[in-house]
C-alpha cells in the first residue's frame, strides 16, 4: 500500500494567498467529479509540503513556493487530457495508445533495483521503496518537446531523498533509470520503435535539485498506468521525454549515461533537453507551444518557468551546445 501522510498543517496558515485560491479551485473541482475524491491530506501546492516531515525549508523551497504561486495563475489541464493524450511507446505511438493498450499490465508486485556507484545498493520491493518517504503534492507545467504544453498536479517525493539513501561513492556523478522491459504486457516493445528498454538520466546535481521528483500520483492519486505507473520521474524544466516511466532500475554512474531519444536521434535530442525557446527542434520552434485546451501558442519560457530556480545549474555551458 501507498504511504500517504495527512499533512496536518491547515495549509491556510502557510501558503500564499495565490496558491491557496488555486487550491481551492482544484478542490472544488474534484467536488464536482472532475477529480476522483481527494485524499483527505490532499494538497495541492508542492511548496506547502516543502516545510514540512520535519525538514527545514531551504532557500530553494523557499523559490519553489514562489514560482508555485506564479504557476497557478495557470489552470490545471484536466484529468481526462492528462490521463488521455499520451507519450509511452512501449503502448504505441499514437497518444490514446497507452491508455487503449496497456489493460494487462501488471503494476504489482513490482521491484526497483537501486545500483552502481553507491553504498546502499539493493532491490527493493515497491513498499519498501516508498516506505521511508512522505509523498507531497506539486503542480508542475509540463512542456513535451514536440511543443505542447500541460499544468499538472503530481504526486511523489523528492529525488533528492532517495540519492541520500542510496548513499553515491564519490565518483558517481550521474543517476541512470530503466523502465521495464516487458513486451508480453507492452505491445510497443514488441516492435523496434525505440531501442528498448527506454532509459534517461540526469546529472547528480540536477537529481538532487528541489524540484526534482519520484513521481508516484497525479491528480491525487495512483498513477495510471498510461503515465508511467508506478513509478516515473519527473523534472519540470526539461523536455517531457526526460520523465522516464514504470522505472524498475536505478543506478549511480561516472559515466554520462545512455538517453533513449539521444541515442535514437542524436541531432534532434541531447542529454540536457532543457526546456529552451531559443534553440529550436531542427524540425520545428520551440519558441511557443500549445496548451492543450487553448487555441492560442503561447510563449515558452525559458527553464519552462524555472529558471530563477535552475539556471545556475547550467552557468558557463553554452545552452546551443549542450542541448
Ligand atoms: N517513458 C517511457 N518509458 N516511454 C516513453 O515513450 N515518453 C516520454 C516520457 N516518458 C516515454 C516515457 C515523453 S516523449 C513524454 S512527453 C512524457 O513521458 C509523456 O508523459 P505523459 O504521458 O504522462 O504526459
Amino acid at each position: 500500500m501507498l504511504i500517504r501522510k495527512p499533512n496536518d498543517i491547515p495549509s491556510s496558515e502557510i501558503t500564499p494567498e495565490g496558491i491557496y485560491l488555486d487550491r481551492r479551485r482544484f478542490l472544488k473541482r474534484a467536488a464536482a467529479g472532475a477529480i476522483l475524491a481527494a485524499s483527505p491530506g490532499f494538497l495541492a501546492a508542492g511548496c506547502e509540503a516543502a516545510g514540512q516531515g520535519g525538514t527545514t525549508p531551504s532557500p530553494e523551497a523557499d523559490g519553489l513556493a514562489f514560482q508555485m504561486g506564479e504557476e497557478l495563475r495557470d489552470e490545471l489541464t484536466p484529468y481526462e487530457d492528462v490521463t488521455g493524450y499520451n507519450n509511452f511507446y512501449e503502448f504505441g505511438r499514437d497518444k490514446g495508445d497507452p491508455a487503449r493498450n496497456s489493460g494487462n499490465f501488471q503494476i504489482r508486485p513490482w521491484t526497483v533495483e537501486i545500483g552502481g556507484l553507491c553504498h546502499n545498493p539493493g532491490v527493493l520491493d515497491l513498499d519498501e521503496f516508498l516506505r521511508p518517504h512522505e509523498l507531497e503534492d506539486r503542480i508542475y507545467r509540463f512542456r513535451c518537446v514536440e511543443a505542447w504544453s500541460m499544468v499538472i498536479p503530481w504526486r511523489g517525493f523528492p529525488l533528492a531523498r532517495l540519492v541520500e539513501r542510496a548513499d553515491p561513492l564519490g565518483s558517481a556523478r550521474y543517476i541512470a533509470f530503466t523502465t521495464v522491459y516487458r513486451p508480453e504486457e507492452m505491445p510497443g516493445q514488441r516492435q523496434p520503435i525505440l531501442d528498448w528498454p527506454y532509459r534517461e538520466g540526469l546529472r547528480l546535481d540536477e537529481a538532487m535539485h528541489p524540484l526534482s521528483l519520484m513521481t508516484t500520483g497525479v491528480y491525487g492519486r495512483d498513477l495510471p498506468v498510461q503515465n508511467g505507473a508506478p513509478l516515473r520521474l519527473m523534472v519540470p524544466w526539461k523536455y517531457g521525454f526526460k520523465n522516464i516511466k514504470s522505472i524498475v532500475k536505478i543506478e549511480f554512474t561516472e559515466e554520462m549515461p545512455v538517453s533513449t531519444w539521444a541515442h535514437d536521434k542524436p541531432h534532434e535530442y541531447g542529454f540536457y533537453a532543457n526546456v529552451n525557446p531559443e534553440v529550436d527542434h531542427p524540425r520545428w520552434s520551440q519558441a511557443r507551444e500549445r496548451r492543450i485546451g487553448e487555441i492560442r501558442r503561447r510563449p515558452t519560457l525559458m527553464f519552462n518557468g524555472y529558471a530563477d530556480q535552475v539556471a545556475s545549474l547550467y552557468s558557463g555551458m553554452d545552452l546551443t551546445r549542450y542541448y
